[in-house]
């Protein structure tokens, strides 16, 4: 076979090859293309590489390296044609986009539940004057217990119903006698008046931890906001107005407010906060006026000043308004039922 004659052929297939790589509208007619020109057994390409056995010798290695040329470039086109039909090249991109097609909607997250009702009460105590402050989850026994009235004897500081830290000893300072997870905000309340006088008017909201075993309304760990308003001719009456704005505000609804005695240490006298809600009442928290032992352990004179105090379950007042049974779904991590929201 003369060289130009096979060079001709060479020329011919692989225009023809690129045209029908190029023109391959999807993946099958691609392969039916390369089954055609680059097929191992009886391809266009293998029918050439037969003839080359025939030409002269002196021509031989011109025509080998044409026909490697070829079959390079071929094998170039062919990949290229498949990368543009899985949507990957630039040539691809521009052949392939298509405006009216609709887009895949990316999927939106949202706030938690649980972080929206703390955006919430924020905003309603906010209005009535409260300002946010933070206090830490790793606490010392005096903020926790001593400043709080809640003395070394005391059943609340058991080692069953506190989460003391394995750490206690090595952080523990002498005046504080080791280290706890926080089992209440109100620890914040003593941190706010030894760093300023009164008159005190803020809120604090944040996780606090208990050894409580978990069921429809306890989880170990929850989340607490507690209210602290200290002044001259402070009243419960005060509080009572206070909580019942922030009850209404947040449920969007004329709720009642119901005080029932009880006690806690750090407040004289104390109440259980109920809130009428579809007909029942359900206790929200604890509340009451400052103990003047409090107010005494933190500089302020209760003679002076008086002040009360709130501190309400999150998870329970979130599960309420929405109507949640259980609030271990809080924590679940089930975007089924955290979408929801
Ligand atoms: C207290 O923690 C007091 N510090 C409240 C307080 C503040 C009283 C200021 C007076 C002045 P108590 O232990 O009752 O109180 O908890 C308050 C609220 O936290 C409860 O009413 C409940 O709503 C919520 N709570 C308590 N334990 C859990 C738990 N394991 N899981 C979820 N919520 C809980």
């Amino acid at each position: 076979m003369a060289l130009t004659e096979l060079l001709s052929e060479l020329d011919r297939l692989s225009a023809e090859a690129t045209a029908a790589f190029e023109a391959a509208a999807d993946g099958e007619v691609l392969e039916a293309a390369r089954i055609d020109f680059l097929g191992a057994k009886s391809g266009r390409l293998k029918q050439v590489q037969k003839g080359l056995g025939k030409v002269d010798k002196a021509d031989k290695p011109a025509a080998g390296k044409r026909f490697n040329e070829v079959k390079k470039q071929l094998e170039a086109a062919r990949q290229s044609a498949a990368e543009r039909l899985a949507g990957g090249g630039p040539s691809g991109e521009a052949l392939e986009f298509d405006p009216t097609v609709p887009g895949i909607r990316p999927r939106l997250g949202h706030l938690h539940p649980i972080t929206q009702t703390i955006e919430e009460l924020t905003d309603i105590m906010g209005r009535l004057g409260f300002t946010v402050v933070e206090g830490p989850e790793v606490e010392d026994q005096w903020h926790n217990f001593e400043a709080l009235n809640i003395p070394a004897a005391h059943p609340a500081r058991d080692p069953l119903d506190n989460f003391y830290l394995a750490t206690a000893k090595k952080m523990a300072g002498k005046e504080h006698g080791g280290w706890l997870l926080r089992s209440q905000t109100s620890t914040v309340q003593i941190r706010v008046m030894e760093k300023t006088g009164p008159p005190v008017r803020v809120i604090s909201l944040g996780r606090v931890y208990r050894p409580d075993t978990a069921d429809a309304t306890h989880y170990p760990m929850f989340h607490q906001i507690e209210g602290l308003l200290v002044d001259r001719h402070v009243t419960m009456a005060d509080l009572k107005s206070v909580l019942r704005l922030f009850a209404s505000s947040f449920f969007e609804d004329d709720v009642h407010i119901r005080f029932r005695p009880s006690f806690f240490p750090f407040t004289e006298p104390s109440v259980e906060v109920d809130m009428s809600w579809h007909g029942g009442w359900i206790e929200m928290g604890g509340a009451g006026m400052v103990d003047p032992n409090v107010l005494e352990a933190v500089g302020y004179d209760p003679e002076e000043v008086t002040g009360f105090a709130f501190g309400l379950g999150i998870e329970r007042v979130c599960a309420r308004r929405h109507q949640i049974a259980d609030i271990r779904e809080f924590f679940k991590n089930d975007v089924r039922f955290l979408s929801q929201f």
